[in-house]
């Protein structure tokens, strides 16, 4: 009888802390992953750009400057950030900025700001990811 008992609680336990465990992961936060789905989605609208060879200044400005505002929000995305984290989030913004007051107006010009910007990612990306 006692022994039966015991399993019981046992399984009611183990279902107590599966039923948490399944609510903590679930609860991830969406906001670091969802920013830089929409970061890579502005880097690969600029990619097709320059694939297509139809590199206008207008939507590469508008590219850049979407890159632009969500790379300021990594702050306060990841607040819990390390120092080298936050320095090479700082790398990629002025390397945005300068890529959006060189307004490239053609492809190579593009490739050429977008350099510095991709260091930025992969840099982030190896230590981080
Ligand atoms: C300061 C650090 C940092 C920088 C800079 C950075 N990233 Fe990320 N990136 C991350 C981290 C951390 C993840 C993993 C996020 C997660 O899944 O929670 C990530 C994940 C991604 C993903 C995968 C998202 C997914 O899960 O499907 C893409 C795409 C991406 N980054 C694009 C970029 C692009 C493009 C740039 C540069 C313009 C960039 N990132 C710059 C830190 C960075």
């Amino acid at each position: 009888m006692r022994a039966a008992l015991l399993i019981v609680l046992g399984l009611v336990i183990g279902i107590i802390g599966t039923v948490f465990t399944m609510r903590a992961l679930s609860e991830r936060n969406p906001f670091p992953e969802a920013l830089m789905v929409t970061m890579g989605f502005h880097r690969h609208q600029l990619q097709q750009a320059v694939k297509g060879q139809r590199c206008e200044a207008a939507a590469n400005l508008d590219q850049l400057q979407h890159m632009q505002m969500i790379a300021a929000d990594i702050p306060a995305v990841f607040p819990d950030a390390p120092q080298p984290f936050n320095e090479i989030a700082t790398h990629l913004r002025s390397a945005l900025q300068s890529a959006t007051q060189a307004a490239p107006a053609d492809c190579p010009a593009l490739a050429a700001a977008l350099k510095p910007v991709d260091e930025a990612c992969h840099q982030c990306h190896q230590q981080f990811r």
